[in-house]
């Protein structure tokens, strides 16, 4: 089985360098990133998916993929393409205040490079390597220009432009454009719009939401097979984060704990940032004993997991809803269905899979980080990675050029040795034993063998 796998990893590294002697530019390895906003992971379990489930099929599967807390959009699209927990790269919500230059940001007003400077994703990177360029059918931040560097090719975030506009202009873009473009981005507002909107557990609605996400999946492909990009390009399909039923029986007022007059609220639901305008101690006091449903933390005691603690864009109390309950002040209108939750909750998680050269075919794995992505997309482009907290190591079982072993390898493995080990000991101590048997017992044995003359 290994043997098979290194013998593979060999004859692959030899048709690589015997391609690489062509100097086209048709042997640059690409790649497309799409994301359908808000895809839950069981999704994949719990409806039809004809189109994702024949790309999986000739392509990989990661079933359960750990995004980064605060699980909303804009953080974890650019935790995506940096490969960094929201502290490092800065986006830490959907809504931010900085104090020290009293700006503010929400995604409707998201322009500022301010915002997004303090990292840099992998357009950019892909794009001042050198005779490439990077296209954007949309992505938070890729109709910024972040370190003074839009991709070439980019449109204006709007959700009015249609799914099949999207992908005719990335795929225009992706089959003819010189520098060629190595790095392309597709994103689709659905499944989060109406994840929101009926809840995960509407199983009416969102089945005919989720089959219109596959026919999306089924266009993609017919696309690409159409203008022969199908065979080079490598496509990953993964979402930002999952989704979870809400319910007006489960809310948070903090009206009912904290006078408004004393905070100002920078984040609503279901992590709230709160920014205080008394002594924060006692305004701390206050919320902790507010509701059951509710974690209440300092900012320096925020829980090590998270990763948010160190940025100054993260306000000095948050408050983390219990899966499920919102947090509300006077309002009383409520989404059925929301995210942002523990990134430890199932229902927050998304999914990965992936189809193209670079990828296995019909290999399925459990988990890796949203980090992990981007150090493995750089590998794929051949792009020196930016500082980063992925591990390329957790998706190298994914990828057709790297030497890896999985768990039930290794323990395979570990019994096999195990089993030769007994057998050996097995066979020393027998031979031991003959050889150490008393003297008479062999004499006798000897005397009998002497019947035979061969045995000598
Ligand atoms: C190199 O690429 C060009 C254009 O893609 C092709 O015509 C040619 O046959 C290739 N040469 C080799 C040695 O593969
Ligand atoms: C880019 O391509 C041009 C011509 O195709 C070549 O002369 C130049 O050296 C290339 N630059 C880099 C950085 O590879
Ligand atoms: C897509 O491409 C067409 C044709 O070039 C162009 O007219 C249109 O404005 C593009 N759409 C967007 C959203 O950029
Ligand atoms: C909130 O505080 C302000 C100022 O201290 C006070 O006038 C107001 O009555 C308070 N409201 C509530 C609901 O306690
Ligand atoms: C805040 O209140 C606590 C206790 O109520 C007190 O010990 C502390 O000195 C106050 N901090 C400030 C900055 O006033
Ligand atoms: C809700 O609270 C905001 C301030 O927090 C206030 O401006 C608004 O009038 C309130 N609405 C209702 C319906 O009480
Ligand atoms: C994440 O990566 C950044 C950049 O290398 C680093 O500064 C930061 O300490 C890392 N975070 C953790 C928790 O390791
Ligand atoms: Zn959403």
């Amino acid at each position: 089985m290994l043997m098979m796998k290194l013998l593979l990893i060999l004859a692959f590294s030899g048709l690589v360098a015997g391609f690489s002697s062509n100097s086209s530019d048709s042997f640059l390895p690409k790649l497309l990133l799409v994301s359908f906003d808000g895809f839950r992971a069981d999704y994949l379990q719990n409806y039809d998916f004809p189109h994702l489930q024949n790309f999986i099929k000739e392509g990989v599967l990661v079933e359960h993929v750990k995004n980064v807390f605060i699980t909303k959009t804009f953080p974890n699209h650019y935790s995506i393409v940096t490969g960094l927990y929201e502290e490092s790269h800065g986006v830490v919500a959907n809504s931010m205040y900085d104090v020290s230059t009293e700006k503010h940001f929400s995604d409707a007003d998201d322009k500022d490079p301010f915002w997004w400077n303090e990292a840099v994703p992998i357009w950019v990177t892909n794009q001042l390597h050198g005779n490439r360029s990077s296209a954007a059918a949309m992505w938070p931040g890729t109709d910024v220009s972040i370190h003074n560097t839009t991709p070439s090719y980019f449109m204006n975030y709007s959700p009015a432009v249609s799914f099949e506009e999207r992908l005719n202009n990335i795929t225009t873009w992706l089959s003819s454009s010189s520098p060629p473009v190595t790095f392309a981005t597709l994103y689709w507002e659905e499944p989060d719009a109406s994840g929101h909107k009926y809840g995960p557990e509407d199983t009416k609605h969102m089945s005919s939401v989720l089959k219109k996400v596959d026919d999306h999946i089924g266009d993609l492909v017919h696309k690409l097979k159409m203008l022969g990009l199908w065979k080079t390009l490598n496509v990953i399909i993964t979402s930002d984060h999952g989704m979870t039923q809400c319910s007006k029986e489960r809310l948070i007022n903090l009206d009912t704990c904290i006078n408004h007059t004393q905070y100002t609220l920078i984040d609503v639901t279901p992590v709230a940032a709160i920014l205080p305008k008394m002594n924060v101690t006692q305004l701390y006091n206050k919320l902790k004993v507010c509701n059951h449903h509710l974690s209440v933390y300092l900012k320096e005691d925020i829980p090590a997991r998270f990763h948010y603690q160190h940025n100054d864009r993260i306000q000095p109390i948050i408050l983390v809803a219990d899966e499920g309950w919102t947090i509300v002040i006077n309002e009383t209108l409520i989404k059925l269905g929301d995210h942002g939750y523990d990134n430890a909750l199932p229902s927050m998680h998304p999914f990965l899979a992936a189809h193209g050269p670079a990828f296995h075919k019909g290999y399925k794995q459990r988990t890796i980080d949203s980090v992990d992505i981007y150090p493995m997309m750089c590998h794929i482009l051949g792009l020196e990675p930016q500082p980063n907290n992925g591990t390329f190591g957790n998706t190298k079982c994914l990828l057709v050029d790297q030497w890896c072993i999985n768990l039930p390898e290794a323990i395979g493995i570990v019994i096999g040795a195990l089993l030769v080990l007994t057998t050996l000991t097995g066979l020393i101590i027998i031979m031991k034993n003959r050889q150490s048997v008393p003297q008479p017992f062999s004499r006798l044995q000897l005397q009998d063998d002497d019947d035979d003359p061969l045995i000598e």
